[in-house]
């Protein structure tokens, strides 16, 4: 695992406070990669990101999801009205929190979702209260990691199933090079430290899961990155993300690091599904 310091739980908020309305225009309503089979549209591979993790993760009507770190919404509401599913969705930022509700609301998904602006890894659930925790590209963002699957595997029932989206350090990201990459992501983006693929895997399963899936999507998911940057160098939202504050401009200008992080192999995207056997 790669960490750097300084990152504070309150810059983490005040990221997502502040960079919402970046996400919302340069991106839409999910804040995470497209996962592509071709030439689909950015919005389309956004979805497929989404119903993918949820075949894996078997989600069925009826089933009680905690969607940890849910954004705008955009997986929750899907989750909800494709799947039938009863979704409660985490997230560190109020904006958020009113910005999915409200999303939810006019989507007419109100009735089977609730949000609430909480912190994640200190958030206390009942013991079993969920069939699902499900949790894209969050984790990057905590502090303890481990810790958090511990808890999670408290609050799901027998037979419930982990369903995660990460940003991974790359199994080779050792090097000097590499390392300083993996670092200015972590700065860039507000994480406190990426970890490998393996350190998840190691900590999922001392938590008692047994993993299902372990994929890698690295190379179906570059493309956003460089949509985004296309679509950052094609409008005024530089300019616009000027006037809010330093870091926002800093992440609209990380996007080339990350695309180096991929493509260098610094970093690796993909999710893991395990279950509580
Ligand atoms: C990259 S966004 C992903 C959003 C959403 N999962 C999606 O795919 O659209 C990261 C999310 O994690 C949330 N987050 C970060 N740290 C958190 C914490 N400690 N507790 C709850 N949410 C957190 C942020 O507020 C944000 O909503």
């Amino acid at each position: 695992m790669i960490a750097v310091d300084g990152i504070k739980k309150s810059s983490i908020r005040s990221h997502y406070q502040l960079g919402t309305l970046f996400y919302r225009l340069l991106w839409g309503p999910h804040i995470h990669h497209g996962l592509w089979n071709g030439e689909e549209s950015a919005s389309i591979a956004q979805c497929q990101l989404t119903d993918t993790l949820a075949d894996m993760g078997e989600i069925r009507a009826g089933d009680k999801v905690v969607d940890v770190g849910c954004g705008m919404g955009g997986s929750s509401i899907r989750l909800a009205l494709r799947r039938k599913a009863e979704v409660t969705g985490i997230t560190l930022s109020p904006i958020q929190r009113y910005w999915a509700a409200a999303s939810a609301a006019f989507r007419g998904a109100r009735s089977h979702t609730e949000f609430i602006a909480t912190d994640a890894e200190t958030v206390q659930f009942d013991r079993e209260s969920f069939d699902v925790v499900w949790s894209v590209e969050c984790t990057e963002h905590f502090f303890d990691k481990a810790g958090f699957f511990h808890r999670a595997f408290e609050w799901l029932r027998p037979g419930g199933r982990l369903a995660i989206a990460v940003w991974f350090q790359g199994d080779h990201a050792t090097d000097d090079a590499q390392r300083q990459i993996v670092e200015e992501v972590c700065t860039r983006f507000v994480c406190p430290s990426i970890a490998t693929r393996q350190d998840y895997t190691d900590w999922i399963q001392s938590s008692g899961f047994r993993v299902t899936h372990n994929v890698d999507w690295t190379q179906r998911v570059l493309k956003t990155w460089e949509i985004c940057k296309r679509r950052v160098e094609r409008s005024g939202v530089r300019q616009l993300a000027r006037f809010v504050d330093r870091e926002q401009v800093a992440f609209l200008d990380g996007f080339d690091v990350l695309l180096d992080a991929y493509r260098t192999g610094a970093m690796q995207y993909g999710a893991i599904v395990a279950k509580k056997v």
